[in-house]
């Protein structure tokens, strides 16, 4: 499977981030096109074009427009999430910085579909370099006219607005975002109503992720009927699929939706000389783990459910041989502790829990009881915490437990960690 570069065809060109070589290479005929377009045909192209979200869930995006209420004399917003949280992901911030006219291009055509005059970016407040990559650009387009008042002549308005967040995961759940858009401290809310009818400042919004609105453009130019052409039936189109880890060339690839993690390690020199793969995530963290039988997986929305875990954000964490998967779940459960906003006391009380018995799994202090214990835990916050961070907390657990049982036994039989490097000798040598 070749590589299908739509979203990351600019990214190799020189000083790619400029209006200068956007325009050079197709940039804003897009909007331009959109704008001769009644604002309901464009939602009814991105329905027909079968776009889902690439924040994670893969809502259809269309359909999330189409539920803006019209005519309804409330202010319509628009807000893009760049929070970026979930570990293993980074295809929002390289966008960012490679192709930033692409996010802004996609931003006004989608405002201009839902009928909304004011947009915002929530951008993670570590991402500096983001930051000023993208309020150059911003500047860029406002002087050339393609944000601002009367955009392109056309009548259509539009401000858009950085906002840099604290840094917590948690404000890349969309109800905590717009808490913490609004200055609150973000923590989600209570779903319904939805954001669609009360979102920012209880008006009609839409959240969308970086790579869902970078989409917009080319879809817009190319019609639904060429994006459809890319990909399986109900999850068509690109995506850019990030591989970290063990492999010998890491990085962002563009692929078809549906290209499998061996044709991916094809692309990427396989994995590192003399190791073997051993367990991955197709979607971050938060997505239950595979193993070297899922090789042949297709990488879209509903294979990957259908085998057992979520596409998530298309975030490939590679581990192999030498990589103790115990140590690794206990990693991101300290992570999914620390990021807990404890609000509810399943997520909160329930990752500070699984940690502890995580770290005595891992010395080599565990008992049977305790990986009962787990499991009994995940099950108890799996579906009754407050909200999809409390569920993805099990995920590490729950599918390394199912797929290497016997590694965390052997971690008692054989009183410690069998890959070495005592984790209390780690913590006391950086101490
Ligand atoms: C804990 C948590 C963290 C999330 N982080 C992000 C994020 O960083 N970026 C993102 O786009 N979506 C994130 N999401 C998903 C958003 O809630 C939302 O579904 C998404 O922004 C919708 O955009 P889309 O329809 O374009 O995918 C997160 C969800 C949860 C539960
Ligand atoms: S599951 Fe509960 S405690 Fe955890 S992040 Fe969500 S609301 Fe906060």
């Amino acid at each position: 499977m070749p590589l299908t570069p739509v979203l990351t065809k600019r990214w190799l060109t020189p000083s790619s981030w400029t209006l200068d070589t956007y325009e050079k290479l197709e940039g804003y005929q897009a909007l331009r096109k959109a704008l001769s377009m009644h604002p309901d045909e464009i939602i009814q192209v991105i329905k027909d074009s079968g776009l889902r979200g690439r924040g994670g869930a893969g809502f259809p995006t269309g359909m999330k427009w189409g539920f803006i209420p019209q005519g309804d004399a409330r202010p319509h917003y628009l807000v893009v999430n760049a929070d970026e949280g979930e570990p293993g992901t980074c295809r929002d911030a390289p966008l960012m910085m490679a192709d930033p006219h692409a996010l802004i291009e996609g931003i006004v055509i989608a405002a201009y579909a839902v009928r909304c005059t004011e947009a915002f970016i929530y951008l993670r407040g570590e991402l500096v370099h983001a930051l000023r990559r993208m309020e150059g650009a911003i500047a860029e387009a406002y002087q050339a006219g393609y944000l601002g008042r009367d955009i392109l002549g056309s009548g259509v308005n539009l401000s858009l607005v950085m906002h840099t967040g604290a840094g917590a995961y948690i404000c890349g759940e969309e109800t905590a975002l717009l808490d913490s858009l609004e200055g609150y401290r973000g923590q989600p809310r209570l779903k319904p109503p939805f954001p669609a009818t009360h979102g920012l400042y209880s008006a009609p919004t839409v959240v969308n992720n970086v790579g869902t609105l970078a989409c917009v453009p080319p879809i817009i130019l190319g019609g639904a009927d060429w994006w459809k052409q890319m990909g399986p039936e109900r999850s068509p189109g690109t995506s850019i699929f990030s591989l970290s880890g063990r492999v010998t060339r890491p990085g962002q690839y563009e692929a078809p939706m549906g290209t499998t993690l061996r044709e991916l390690l094809e692309m990427a020199g396989g994995i590192r000389e003399g190791h073997e793969l051993k367990f991955w995530t197709p979607g971050g963290s938060s997505t239950p783990m595979f193993t070297a039988e899922h090789l042949d997986v297709p990488l879209d929305f509903d294979s990957v459910a259908a085998a057992g875990s979520m596409n998530g954000t298309s975030a490939l964490m590679i581990f192999d041989d030498s990589d103790c998967v115990v140590r690794a779940t206990l990693k991101w459960t300290e992570f999914y502790e620390h990021e807990s906003c404890g609000k509810c006391t399943p997520c909160r009380e329930g990752t500070y829990w699984m940690v502890q018995i995580l770290e005595r799994l891992e010395d080599g202090e565990g008992t049977d009881e305790d990986l009962a214990t787990l499991l009994d835990t995940c099950d108890n916050i799996l579906g009754r915490a407050f909200c999809a961070l409390g569920d993805g907390a099990t995920s590490p657990i729950t599918s390394s437990i199912k797929y290497f049982r016997d590694e965390y036994i052997a971690h008692r039989t054989s009183g410690g960690c069998p890959f070495g490097g005592s984790r209390i000798a780690a913590l006391a040598g950086a101490h």
